[in-house]
């Protein structure tokens, strides 16, 4: 029978037709497949995929370890989920940067959902998101920092910051919630136009909360509710994240009603209400579908507070830490405000004159690095990135940890040293792998009011109060490995902060 088709001058030539056409296919994909080459990665165990491979109590360590192994592009499996890993300076402003669009989408995963079902800032994508963004910008800008509003904002607040250490006459305190508290302060002032008090009730339980819900959003059950959402109502975490979000949105609501009640369109007092007069401009013009809604007030107003509050309280508690633990580094930045503004107010026109404390203050962010994840990204299309084929929809984390800590720029990236903003002369200098903030078209809005208040809060203090460990503990004792919650915290421990004059 084979005989025979071989035999055969048309069978002959079908077969020769039909192994040209199975070489062609195979050259062809294989072509396909280099042109659509997945980045590498550890092999996945069915189920559980790499999550034996990462150690949870610094998993942002072990992906950098994974980094060195696979390179700056590479995939793992959390459980079920594929996760493209982006490491080093390089490959991070790649995607942010120079493919803003398409790496530019925030990972809606299922508490995230939950959490504000697309609307606000943070944690929205599209056009609303957009828009959004916009207008907080220019709000906030317009707040900020020629005006002057919110330097004063800040510095008043350091004054109320100042009686609460004083308070302390020198006594131990650990992570003083007072510091939450003023960060917090700061940001209620631009949303709501108002500071509280630090002992009000209802402010210490916003702020709290918002730290419970934060730290409960990267908690393990949740990451399981995300992997599989009808667990959901069966876990206790879940069922206290949405109780937190409904006393939350009920808080805000509040306060939102009370600022309507009394709204004047020709004084704006506060980001609230700059958009409720940009809502009643748009409904008198007869545009009634636009996104200025009440779902996307609350929402960014929510963001405001959770984004605003915990990072910039974390760095300020690293700076108190570190002058603790490292005292010839705090006696320089005491000798230098001592000799450039004594006892003067502290401004935001010193930073210049002040290189050596806005480099403490740079290397404090950089190697405290408070999100080593940043926020969890998504692809918005298919995208190709150092020859690897990422699919559209893919979740990808931007490693800070691998920025913030590049061997390739920075000269000591496992010591905290202030000389990495400095050059020969003492004078300050950016660093482009500096990127606490992230960067491209999902860069942090607070940045330069966070770096504004970073400042202030920092200098006033370091002017005022000189930190040292307790009576007993030694510098060698405090202890700087992080303990990760929502954020990388300093582990709880006391402190003293002494008088200066
Ligand atoms: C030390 C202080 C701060 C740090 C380290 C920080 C860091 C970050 C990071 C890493 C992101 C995520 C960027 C991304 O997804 O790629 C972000 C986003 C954001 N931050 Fe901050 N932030 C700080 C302070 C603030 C403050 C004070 C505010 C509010 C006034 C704020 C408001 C926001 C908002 C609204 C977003 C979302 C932006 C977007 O999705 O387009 N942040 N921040
Ligand atoms: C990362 O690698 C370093 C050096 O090999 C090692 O000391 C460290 O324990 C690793 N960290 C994690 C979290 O895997």
């Amino acid at each position: 029978m084979l005989e025979d088709i071989f035999q055969s001058p048309t069978s002959v030539s079908l077969f020769g037709v039909f192994v040209a056409l199975l070489l062609l296919h195979l050259l062809h994909s294989s072509f396909s497949s280099q042109e659509r080459r997945e980045p590498p990665g550890p092999r996945p165990l069915p189920v559980f995929g790499n999550l034996f491979q990462v150690d949870l109590k610094r998993p942002d360590q072990s992906l950098f370890n994974l980094s060195k192994k696979y390179g700056p592009v590479f995939q793992i499996y959390l459980g079920l989920k594929k996760v493209v890993v982006l490491a080093g300076y390089r490959t991070v402003k790649q995607a942010l940067v120079n493919q803003a669009e398409e790496f530019g989408n925030i990972d809606i995963s299922p508490i995230i959902y939950d959490f504000n079902q697309g609307h606000g800032i943070a944690l929205a994508n599209g056009d609303s998101w957009k828009e959004m963004k916009r207008f907080a910008l220019t709000t906030l800008r317009d707040f900020g920092m020629g005006k002057k509003m919110s330097e004063d904002l800040i510095i008043e607040e350091c004054g109320y910051l100042i009686k609460e250490f004083e308070q302390l006459e020198g006594e131990t305190f650990d992570r003083s919630q007072t510091i939450d508290y003023a960060s917090s302060n700061v940001v209620s002032a631009l949303t709501f136009g108002k500071r509280f008090d630090y002992e009000d009730p209802i402010f210490q339980t916003m702020v709290e909360r918002n730290h419970e819900t934060l730290c409960l959003i990267g908690s393990a059950s949740i990451q399981l509710y995300n992997l599989i959402p009808w667990l959901g109502p069966f876990l206790k975490n879940w069922r206290d994240f949405m109780k937190n979000m409904e006393d939350m949105k009920a808080d805000i609501r509040k306060l939102i009603t009370d600022l309507k009640e009394t709204l004047d369109p020709e004084v704006c007092r506060c980001f609230i209400d700059a958009f409720l007069i940009r809502k009643k401009h748009l409904e008198d013009s007869d545009i009634i579908d636009s996104h200025y809604h009440d779902e996307n007030l609350l929402f960014s107003v929510i963001n405001f507070f959770g984004a605003g509050t915990e990072t910039t309280a974390t760095t300020l508690k690293w700076s108190l830490l570190y002058m603790a633990k490292f005292p010839h580094i705090q006696d320089r930045v005491q000798e230098e405000l001592s000799r450039v503004v004594g006892s003067c107010q502290i401004q935001i026109d010193d930073r210049k004159n002040l290189p050596y404390t806005n480099a403490v203050i740079h290397e404090t962010q950089r190697f405290a690095n408070i999100g080593p994840f940043s926020v969890p990204h998504a692809t918005t299309k298919d995208v190709t990135l150092q020859g690897y084929f990422i699919k559209k929809g893919t979740t990808v984390l931007t490693l800070l940890t691998s920025v913030l800590y590049d061997e390739n720029e920075w000269e000591s990236p496992h010591s905290f040293n202030p000389s990495h903003f400095l050059d020969d002369e003492g004078k300050f200098i950016r660093r482009d792998a500096f990127m606490p903030f992230s960067a491209g078209r999902r860069a942090c809005l607070g940045e330069s009011h966070a770096k504004m208040e970073l400042f202030l809060f920092f200098a006033s203090l370091l002017q005022n109060f000189h930190f040292i460990p307790p009576p007993g503990v030694s510098e060698d004792d405090l202890d700087l490995k992080p303990v990760l919650g929502c954020t990388l915290n300093p582990k709880p421990q006391q402190l003293c902060a002494v008088l200066r004059r």
